[in-house]
């Protein structure tokens, strides 16, 4: 079964992810002599704690569509996983979800505290963009620039910081299946997204395989999501590393509190179905992408 052959390619690929850009991370993250070395601690902290490093690998994968070189692409892969790092550490907050668990650990401002913990969280968004404005990161500056305005757009108000707005909102609110999928696109399919979209802006890739991607991505980020909702609903602290049975306890609404267990499994086998169904024009090098949407699903953690 060519099923079986992609997931150790892919448990290879992403644990060959990790370890290259925690190597283009850690020179990043030195810590300085001052008194602001404490926010660098965190920002490690917060970063170097494990982590599936799903971005990344998506940047990677789309970056070998076109033939980026990859050290290009393992900037942008640490760019993003910065912005996701800084996500979690605010989404984390007393102010937001209230959890004292993150990857197994301590979230950052049990271990630090909470003042320290918005403040790394507000250095790892614009670490984010000094690596993407770098000359080291592509040759060509609008590039550059394009790589910037897609992860700004992707972060804010219309994109995760939006999305993480109406999740809080939605304590009060009654959302329906459409408004929780907008939701979810926008808080964690929208990161998502620009890492697929990555490889494209990087690669100059044409107007139809950057569509096929978006595609891909858009139903990907949400598959993503229900799992993690699912997650939430039915997985342990012990293989999650972090708390579970919250969005039920805050009564917050999820594709699990609106169409029920069983039938959000099977959206998200059908939205995994449809992101692979994308990459039809691709051959044999969309192959890890096809993995990771099995993967975004299938996972324990
Ligand atoms: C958790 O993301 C938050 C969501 C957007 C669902 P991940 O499940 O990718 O978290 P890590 O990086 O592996 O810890
Ligand atoms: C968070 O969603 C998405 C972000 C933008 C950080 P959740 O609040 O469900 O993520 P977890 O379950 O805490 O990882
Ligand atoms: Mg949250
Ligand atoms: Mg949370
Ligand atoms: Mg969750």
């Amino acid at each position: 079964m060519p099923a079986i052959h992609h997931n150790g390619a892919l448990e290879a690929a992403l644990k060959a992810t990790s370890s290259a850009v925690e190597r283009i991370l850690t020179p990043i993250l030195h810590k300085p002599s001052g008194l602001e070395a404490r926010v660098v601690e965190a920002m490690h902290y917060a970063v170097f704690s494990g982590g599936k490093r799903l971005r990344p690998f998506l940047v990677l994968a789309s970056s070998e569509l076109f033939d980026v070189d990859r050290k290009r692409a393992l900037r942008v892969a640490a760019a993003i996983e910065c912005v996701h790092c800084y996500s979690l550490v605010h989404d984390d907050l007393p102010a937001m979800d209230d959890d004292d668990l993150r990857r197994g650990k301590p979230t950052v401002h049990i271990k630090y505290d909470e003042a320290t913990a918005i403040l790394a969280g507000d250095a790892l968004l614009t670490l984010a963009f000094e690596i993407l404005s770098a000359p080291e990161t592509h040759d060509d500056p609008n590039v550059r620039l394009e790589l910037v305005s897609a992860l700004a757009k992707a972060s804010g108000y219309q994109g995760m910081v939006g999305g993480q707005m109406i999740d809080l909102m939605a304590a009060d609110y009654e959302l329906d299946q459409a408004a929780v999928c907008r939701l979810q696109q926008m808080k964690t399919g929208a990161l998502i997204s620009f890492s697929v979209e990555a490889g494209a802006i990087m690669g100059h890739a044409s107007t139809s395989a950057r569509a096929s991607l978006q595609g891909y991505a858009r139903d990907l980020g949400l598959a993503f999501q229900v799992a993690d909702d699912l997650l939430d609903a039915e997985g342990s602290i012990e293989a999650t590393g972090k708390a579970v049975g919250k969005d039920a306890a805050a009564g917050k609404a999820t594709l699990v509190s609106i169409m029920g267990l069983e039938r959000a499994k099977q959206q998200a086998n059908m939205l995994t179905d449809q992101a692979i169904d994308h990459l039809s024009g691709f051959d044999d090098r969309a192959s890890l992408l096809r993995a990771v949407a099995h993967f975004a699903i299938n996972r324990h953690t």
